[in-house]
């Protein structure tokens, strides 16, 4: 049944394609994440084991999020891997063990999705008049801003 929340077709359709490619975002780098759980390798091991499975876990949440979003305005969230790949702007580097430059790898993507989350957000309110999805993405982007600060600290 069509959903009669106030927002216009045209408008819902776009908002619809933003936060698919923002799932494929999170999608890739829950992989990521999980990868560099599994495949690290130096004499703290047990604390970055952790440090990524907490990460992990947090976007797996967010992932819910944001597909459910989809589904609030009425349209279908995007499931399906190799559409992942083609809409998100994140890349898939050959496989570290080596704990900068799997953090760098990491914070250089959800950098990426902070610059996109903070322009949408402005698109939401301004251009597609979605106050809520606007508020939704603002969290999201305070989630990876935490995420992206603890990555950092890891480097110098
Ligand atoms: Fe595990």
């Amino acid at each position: 049944m069509k959903a009669n929340i106030g927002l216009t077709d045209k408008n819902a359709q776009q908002i619809a394609l933003v936060l698919n490619k923002i799932l494929a975002d999170e999608f890739v780098l829950y992989a990521k994440t999980r990868n560099y759980h599994w495949n690290y390798e130096g004499d703290n091991f047990m604390e970055m084991h952790k440090f990524y499975e907490g990460q992990y876990e947090e976007l797996d949440d967010m992932i819910d999020d944001v597909a459910e979003r989809v589904r609030k305005i009425g349209h279908y969230a995007e499931g399906r891997l190799k559409e992942y790949l083609k809409l998100s702007d994140l890349t898939e580097p050959s496989s570290t063990t080596d704990q900068p430059k799997q953090v760098k790898n990491l914070l250089d993507d959800h950098e990426t999705i902070i610059r996109y989350l903070r322009q949408q957000v402005d698109v939401m309110t301004d251009k597609l008049k979605d106050a809520g999805t606007a508020d939704f993405l603002t969290g999201i982007m305070e989630q990876h801003e935490k995420m992206a600060w603890m990555l950092r600290a890891y480097l110098k």
